[in-house]
């Protein structure tokens, strides 16, 4: 009797412990989706990808076993970064639809069980908002210190030589206000000015908008960039002022975020953990989760900036993705991913995408995104292994940071467009925007059954064989690998809330770790190179048997004390 008495005890204990230890949360829980509009699904033939063209791709969405949609832009905007240049933040851009078509959708989501977040673009608006219009009509205007308006330098240059993140001088000289304003992206981005609490009290007024919508929480984009320098300084660089974000982060939250059971995650480029976890700490009170580009960035840092015909050492991104599982701290909650509509498709960009290898390589990517410890974000294509695309003409692409890289190239150079886009095609094909912007490739009717009329980029012309109807009939498919180890890690929490561990550290080629939650085990081994890789088990990972549960290639090899593995082969085990 006593036994059995402690025996409960016990299970209660280790009942209580979990519950202490896995906190659980639902957005920890939850594979995100991001969904980039204008080239989803279009539902009118005008080319452009729509509201209305989302809600009918729902139960697509729903089957993969997506939980949060995380929506690029969708306001009243001008496109000039599509839209993330945004003129009225409580409208929808026409040629998405309206207001009515995004309530629909909401609603068609919710019924499914799928949660919507939005991205909110606050560091800057567009030139065409009402806000910037009669900013720049006089000194006197209400809204001038909704921007950051300076006085040009004695010569009557720009007041310092910050550049945009889009290439040239980050100050524009406004003929009618008759001084320069500060945009840290394109000239058509005038950056807002949180340090006015006018402004500030606006935006929330704008969170609130949506709260009250029904939206389940925000993406804010380029967030760091909102606390900003003194500009008379004499740094050549811009680097964003971390300290004074936080404040308007945590006044941001106790006002608005705090009130309601929504995920914020925001963008946060630059940052090493130490930075980055001052942004998402529990205790600190600012946001749930960043985006932060430590394991995707690798080339950028490498070589200064990203515009680069190079892949990333696979080496180093194993290193940046282990080092954010075992330092980030225990109040703080990682996101996953390898592509978004800024990157490259990551199957071109981190793996392979040959004919050969593109379907292995891209699963073995996903392994890795839905066993490690945090959020899962699939950007939309990943899971059918879209791939990049080659434009031949300048003309092809859309990008602006694309169009300003070759602008600004043949400045520098004094050649001619033409002339400059052709130097550096390669790179362009690699690294540009519209890599990931291509649309949607849904069957293999003309232009892959995104459109009926005539595309606002060009469909990528693999679509015939790289499709979703194609992707689902077979069951071998990178969806239905998606779909599985979405189920997988749905029913355990050993891959969501389990501790990491990683074993042969030093070893370049295969990336092998462990999660654990109590009796729970999981072990993943992983081949990131095109090579056959023979390897002794790690002494210390102490494994009696193993079951593989899921592996890339048809059949998993047994757990032995050699490791044979195949080109990018990622397996999957449950162990004791
Ligand atoms: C980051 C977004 O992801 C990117 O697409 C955009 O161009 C910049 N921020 C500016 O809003």
């Amino acid at each position: 009797m006593k036994h059995l008495k402690n025996l409960e005890n016990n299970l209660i204990n280790i009942k209580q412990r979990r519950a202490i230890k896995i906190k659980r949360c639902w957005w920890k829980e939850a594979v995100f989706y991001q969904i980039y509009p204008r080239s989803f699904k279009d539902s009118n033939n005008d080319g452009i990808g729509d509201i209305k063209g989302i809600t009918s791709k729902l139960d697509y969405l729903k089957e993969l076993g997506i939980d949060v949609v995380w929506l690029s832009p969708v306001y009243k905007s001008p496109n000039n970064d599509n839209g993330y240049d945004i003129s009225d933040y409580r409208d929808i851009m026409c040629e998405f639809g309206t207001l009515k078509d995004w309530d629909e959708m909401l609603c068609e989501m919710h019924k499914r069980g799928i949660k919507l977040i939005m991205d909110l673009v606050l560091n800057h608006s567009s030139d065409e908002h009402m806000w910037f219009i009669e900013s720049r009509k006089s000194k006197d205007s209400l809204y001038k210190d909704y921007y950051i308006w300076a006085d040009g330098n004695e010569n009557g240059e720009p007041p310092n030589l910050w550049e945009s993140v889009f290439g040239f001088s980050a100050w524009h000289y406004d003929e009618d206000a008759k001084q320069y304003y500060l945009h840290l992206f394109s000239k058509k981005q005038p950056d807002l000015n949180w340090s006015n609490p006018k402004l500030r009290e606006e935006i929330y007024d704008i969170i609130e908008f949506w709260i009250k919508r029904g939206v389940d929480g925000f993406r804010l984009d380029a967030i760091r960039f909102l606390g900003k320098p003194e500009y008379k300084n004499e740094a050549v660089d811009f680097y964003p002022n971390d300290d004074l974000t936080h404040i308007y982060l945590k006044e941001m939250n106790q006002k608005i975020l705090s009130k309601y059971n929504i995920v914020t995650v925001g963008e946060v480029q630059d940052l090493d953990i130490d930075g980055a976890k001052k942004y998402i700490r529990e205790s600190d009170k600012e946001l749930n989760m960043c985006f932060q580009f430590n394991h995707v960035n690798i080339c950028e840092m490498k070589y200064g900036t990203k515009w680069v015909n190079k892949k990333p050492n696979m080496f180093d991104v194993k290193k940046a993705l282990s080092k954010w599982q075992t330092e980030l701290p225990v109040d703080a909650w990682n996101t996953l991913f390898f592509g978004n509509h800024d990157l490259p498709r990551q199957v071109s960009f981190f793996s392979n995408d040959s004919d050969h290898y593109r379907e292995i390589s891209a699963k073995m990517l996903a392994t890795i995104i839905f066993t490690l410890k945090g959020t899962p974000f699939i950007y939309q294509g990943e899971e059918i292994g879209m791939t990049n695309i080659i434009f031949d003409k300048l003309d092809d692409y859309n990008d602006i940071d694309t169009i300003n890289f070759v602008k600004q190239k043949a400045e520098i150079e004094d050649i001619d467009i033409e002339t400059a886009f052709k130097q550096n095609k390669d790179i362009i094909n690699f690294v540009s925007r519209d890599n990931a912007r291509t649309p949607m490739q849904w069957d293999d009717s003309e232009n892959a059954g995104f459109t009926a009329g005539t595309p606002w980029l060009k469909v990528n012309p693999n679509y015939k064989k790289i499709n979703v109807e194609s992707n689902i009939k077979d069951s071998n498919s990178v969806f239905n690998y998606y779909k599985k180890l979405i189920e997988l890690r749905k029913k355990n929490d050993v891959i969501i809330y389990g501790d990491y561990q990683e074993f042969l550290l030093d070893d370049k080629c295969v990336f092998i770790y462990k999660r654990e939650l109590y009796d729970e085990k999981v072990l993943v081994i992983i081949n990131m190179t095109d090579e056959i890789m023979q390897k002794k088990m790690p002494l210390n990972l102490n494994v009696k048997e193993a079951t593989p549960v899921i592996c890339n290639y048809k059949r998993a090899y047994n757990f032995k004390k050699e490791m044979l593995l195949r080109p990018y082969e990622s397996v999957i085990y449950f162990y004791y």
